[in-house]
């Protein structure tokens, strides 16, 4: 009897609908928030240093994203190629998190030590030299250009007083250094630690 109300009542219905998804949505995101496992860094996870921050916002200003992801799926063929499937501790600082949704390229979660320096510099400025094949764009501004040190700071600050990111004021004043510093140098700082620092084992 009361069900037939909802069946005749599209606008109802639309309502009791929307109720009883967000319960559904709730029980499962809510607890996520309050869950050791997602809230605390796996153990080695720590703030970036200011000059892999700085690398960290050069990869998303120029939208490295849109090709590589970072977040290793437990599956063989992944944890084969990529290295141990990622953490959700591993992510605690990340923020934004650069876990992508598309792979032109492979997974970056890991890629920290796998090349050297130089391998990077020569892929970055053109890819092709190193990977014949290779469709990704170069980079080379990133060897000319310098690294904002005020911003940096700024944007550490604010990592910290908005979203409880653990900096000191020395780790801050870190960043002012980095006058001089070239793209080049903070991007491959910030490769060169994916995935160095934590969560290769448990966590
Ligand atoms: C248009 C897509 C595209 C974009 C944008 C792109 N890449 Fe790539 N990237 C690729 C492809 C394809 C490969 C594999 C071939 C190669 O090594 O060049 C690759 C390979 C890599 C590798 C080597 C990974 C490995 O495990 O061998 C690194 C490191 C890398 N890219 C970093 C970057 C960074 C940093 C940026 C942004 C500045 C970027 N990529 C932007 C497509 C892209």
């Amino acid at each position: 009897m009361s069900h037939e109300v909802v069946e005749k009542n599209a606008g109802l219905m639309a309502v009791l609908i929307f109720i009883v998804i967000s319960i559904g949505g709730l029980v499962e995101i809510v607890p996520l928030f309050f869950s050791q496992q997602t809230t605390k860094p796996s153990p080695g996870v720590e703030p970036l240093p200011a000059i892999e921050f700085a690398g960290r916002d050069i990869y998303v200003a120029n939208g490295c994203y849109n090709c590589h992801s970072q977040q290793i799926r437990p599956f063989r063929a992944e944890t084969e190629r990529y290295g141990d499937y990622s953490k959700a501790g591993e992510f605690v600082y990340d923020r934004p998190f650069q876990w992508g949704s598309k792979r032109t390229g492979p997974d970056l979660a890991r890629v920290g030590g796998r090349y050297t320096d130089d391998w990077h510099y020569v892929h970055l400025i053109n890819p092709r030299d190193v990977v014949p094949q290779s469709n990704m764009p170069g980079y080379p501004w990133f060897a000319e250009r310098t690294v904002d040190g005020e911003q940096v700071a700024k944007s550490m600050a604010a990592q910290r007083d908005y979203l409880g990111v653990p900096y000191s004021d020395e780790d801050i004043a870190a960043a002012r250094e980095l006058e001089g510093v070239t793209e080049m140098e903070a991007i491959i700082a910030y490769l060169q630690g994916l995935g160095v620092n934590g969560g290769t084992s448990d966590g």
